[in-house]
C-alpha cells in the first residue's frame, strides 16, 4: 500500500536534489519504501544489506520505477552491519562513488521471538549486534569520514517498545539503547551541523507462532478471532509461543481495541513452510506512513528537530496496558507477607 493517487511523496519533488543517502536494509520492507521516496525527492541512494542478489534486483526495480527525467541514482552495496569492517567499506565505497554522504538511514535490523528465559547468548548477541552495534558502527564511520566536517542528517528506525515487549526482550533492549544513543549523539554532534532522530513504528506485520501442531492450533484460533472481529478493527497480533503458557488471545483482544486511529487491515496469508496452511496476518502501519516521516525528518523542513523519538503507531502507545499477566499469588513469603491479600482475593471471587 502506497500513497493514494500514485503520489510519491507529500514533500516537494526535488527537495533533496543531488544529496546522497545511505539506507541500510534498503532492499526490503520499510527500507524499500524509504528509498523510492528519497529518489523521488532527488536524492541519490546507496542501499545496503547482506544479500546482494536481493539488493541488486531491488535496485533494478527502483531504477525502472523512476521517470526518465530523474537524475537520481540508486546503488546497491553488500554490507553486513554487524561487521565493522564491512560498514567501513560501505562508507568508503559510497564516498568513492558519490563523493559525499548527506543522509544516513539506519533501517537494517531484526529479531526473532522468544520468551527471555529461552534466548541463548548467541541469539541475544545477534540481535544486539544488528540493531544496536550496527547503528553505532554506521553512525561512527559516517561521522568520522564525512559528517563531522560537513554536517548531515540521520534517522534511526527503531520500534515503539517503551512499555516492554514480551517475547522480544533482546530487541526491546537494543531499541531502547538506540533511543538513548540518538539523544547523546544529538548533543555531541550538533556542533557539526548534524541532526539525528529516531522513527519508532508501533506495529507492522505479525510475528510468528512458530511451527508444529500446537502452533497450528493457535494460529487457527487467531484466524478465527481476527475474522470475527468487528469491522474497523485494529489488530497487531503478537503471537507468542504457545508451549510457554502465555496467553496470546489476551494480546490479540487488546490489540484489536487499542489503536486510536482504527486503521487496520487483517486477513490471511499462506505460508508453505509452516505446519498450517495459513496464518493470521494483520497490520496497522503501512510502509509509506513510516517513510513520509523519515523523509520529513531528513529534510530541511525538520531543521529544528533533533534527538527525538517519533512514534508511528496510530496512538497505540496511549493505551497503558500492553500485556495481560495471568492472575497469580506468587508473592514472596516472609516479611511483607501478603496472605491477607490472598484471603481478600478469595472472598472477592466468592462474592463475584
Ligand atoms: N538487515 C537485517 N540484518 C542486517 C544486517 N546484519 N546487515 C545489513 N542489513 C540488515
Amino acid at each position: 500500500v502506497a500513497f493514494a493517487n500514485n503520489i510519491k511523496s507529500c514533500l516537494a519533488a526535488g527537495l533533496l536534489r543531488d544529496q546522497v543517502a545511505i539506507v541500510t536494509g534498503g532492499g526490503t520492507g520499510i527500507g524499500k519504501a524509504i528509498t523510492p521516496e528519497l529518489l523521488h525527492l532527488g536524492c541519490n541512494v546507496v542501499i545496503a544489506s547482506r544479500k546482494f542478489d536481493r539488493l541488486k534486483s531491488a535496485a533494478e526495480e527502483l531504477k525502472a520505477s523512476l521517470p526518465p527525467t530523474s537524475q537520481a541514482q540508486v546503488t546497491p552495496i553488500q554490507c553486513n552491519i554487524r561487521k565493522e569492517e564491512e560498514v567501513n567499506n560501505l562508507v568508503k565505497s559510497t564516498l568513492d562513488v558519490y563523493g559525499k554522504i548527506n543522509i544516513l538511514v539506519n533501517n537494517g535490523g531484526g529479531q526473532f521471538l522468544s520468551p527471555a528465559e529461552h534466548i541463548s547468548s548467541k541469539g541475544w548477541h545477534a540481535v544486539i549486534e544488528t540493531n544496536l552495534m550496527g547503528t553505532f558502527y554506521m553512525c561512527k564511520v559516517v561521522y568520522n569520514s564525512w559528517m563531522k566536517k560537513h554536517g548531515g542528517s540521520i534517522v534511526n528506525i527503531t520500534a515503539s517498545f517503551d512499555q516492554g515487549i514480551p517475547n522480544a526482550a533482546h530487541s526491546g533492549a537494543a531499541r531502547a539503547g538506540v533511543h538513548n544513543f540518538t539523544r547523546t549523539l544529538a548533543l555531541e554532534w550538533s556542533s557539526s551541523g548534524i541532526r539525528i532522530n529516531c522513527v519508532a513504528p508501533g506495529d507492522g506485520e505479525t510475528g510468528s507462532a512458530g511451527t508444529g501442531k500446537t502452533a497450528g492450533k493457535l494460529q487457527l484460533l487467531l484466524q478465527k478471532r481476527a475474522a470475527t472481529a468487528r469491522v474497523g478493527k485494529c489488530c497487531r497480533v503478537t503471537l507468542t509461543e504457545p508451549q510457554t503458557g502465555s496467553t496470546p488471545m489476551h494480546t490479540v483482544g487488546f490489540m484489536l481495541q487499542s489503536c486510536a486511529l482504527r486503521c487496520v487491515y487483517s486477513g490471511m496469508q499462506s505460508c508453505e513452510n509452516w505446519g498450517v496452511s495459513a496464518f493470521t496476518y494483520a497490520r496497522v502501519c503501512f510502509c509509506f506512513q513510516i517513510s513520509s516521516l523519515v523523509c520529513f525528518l531528513l529534510s530541511p523542513a525538520a531543521s529544528y528537530i533533533t534527538g527525538q523519538v517519533v512514534k508511528v503507531d496510530g496512538g497505540h502507545s496511549l493505551y497503558i496496558q500492553s500485556y495481560t499477566i495471568p492472575d497469580h499469588d506468587n508473592w514472596p513469603e516472609g516479611i511483607g507477607d501478603l496472605s491477607a491479600v490472598k484471603r481478600l482475593k478469595e472472598s472477592f471471587k466468592v462474592k463475584l
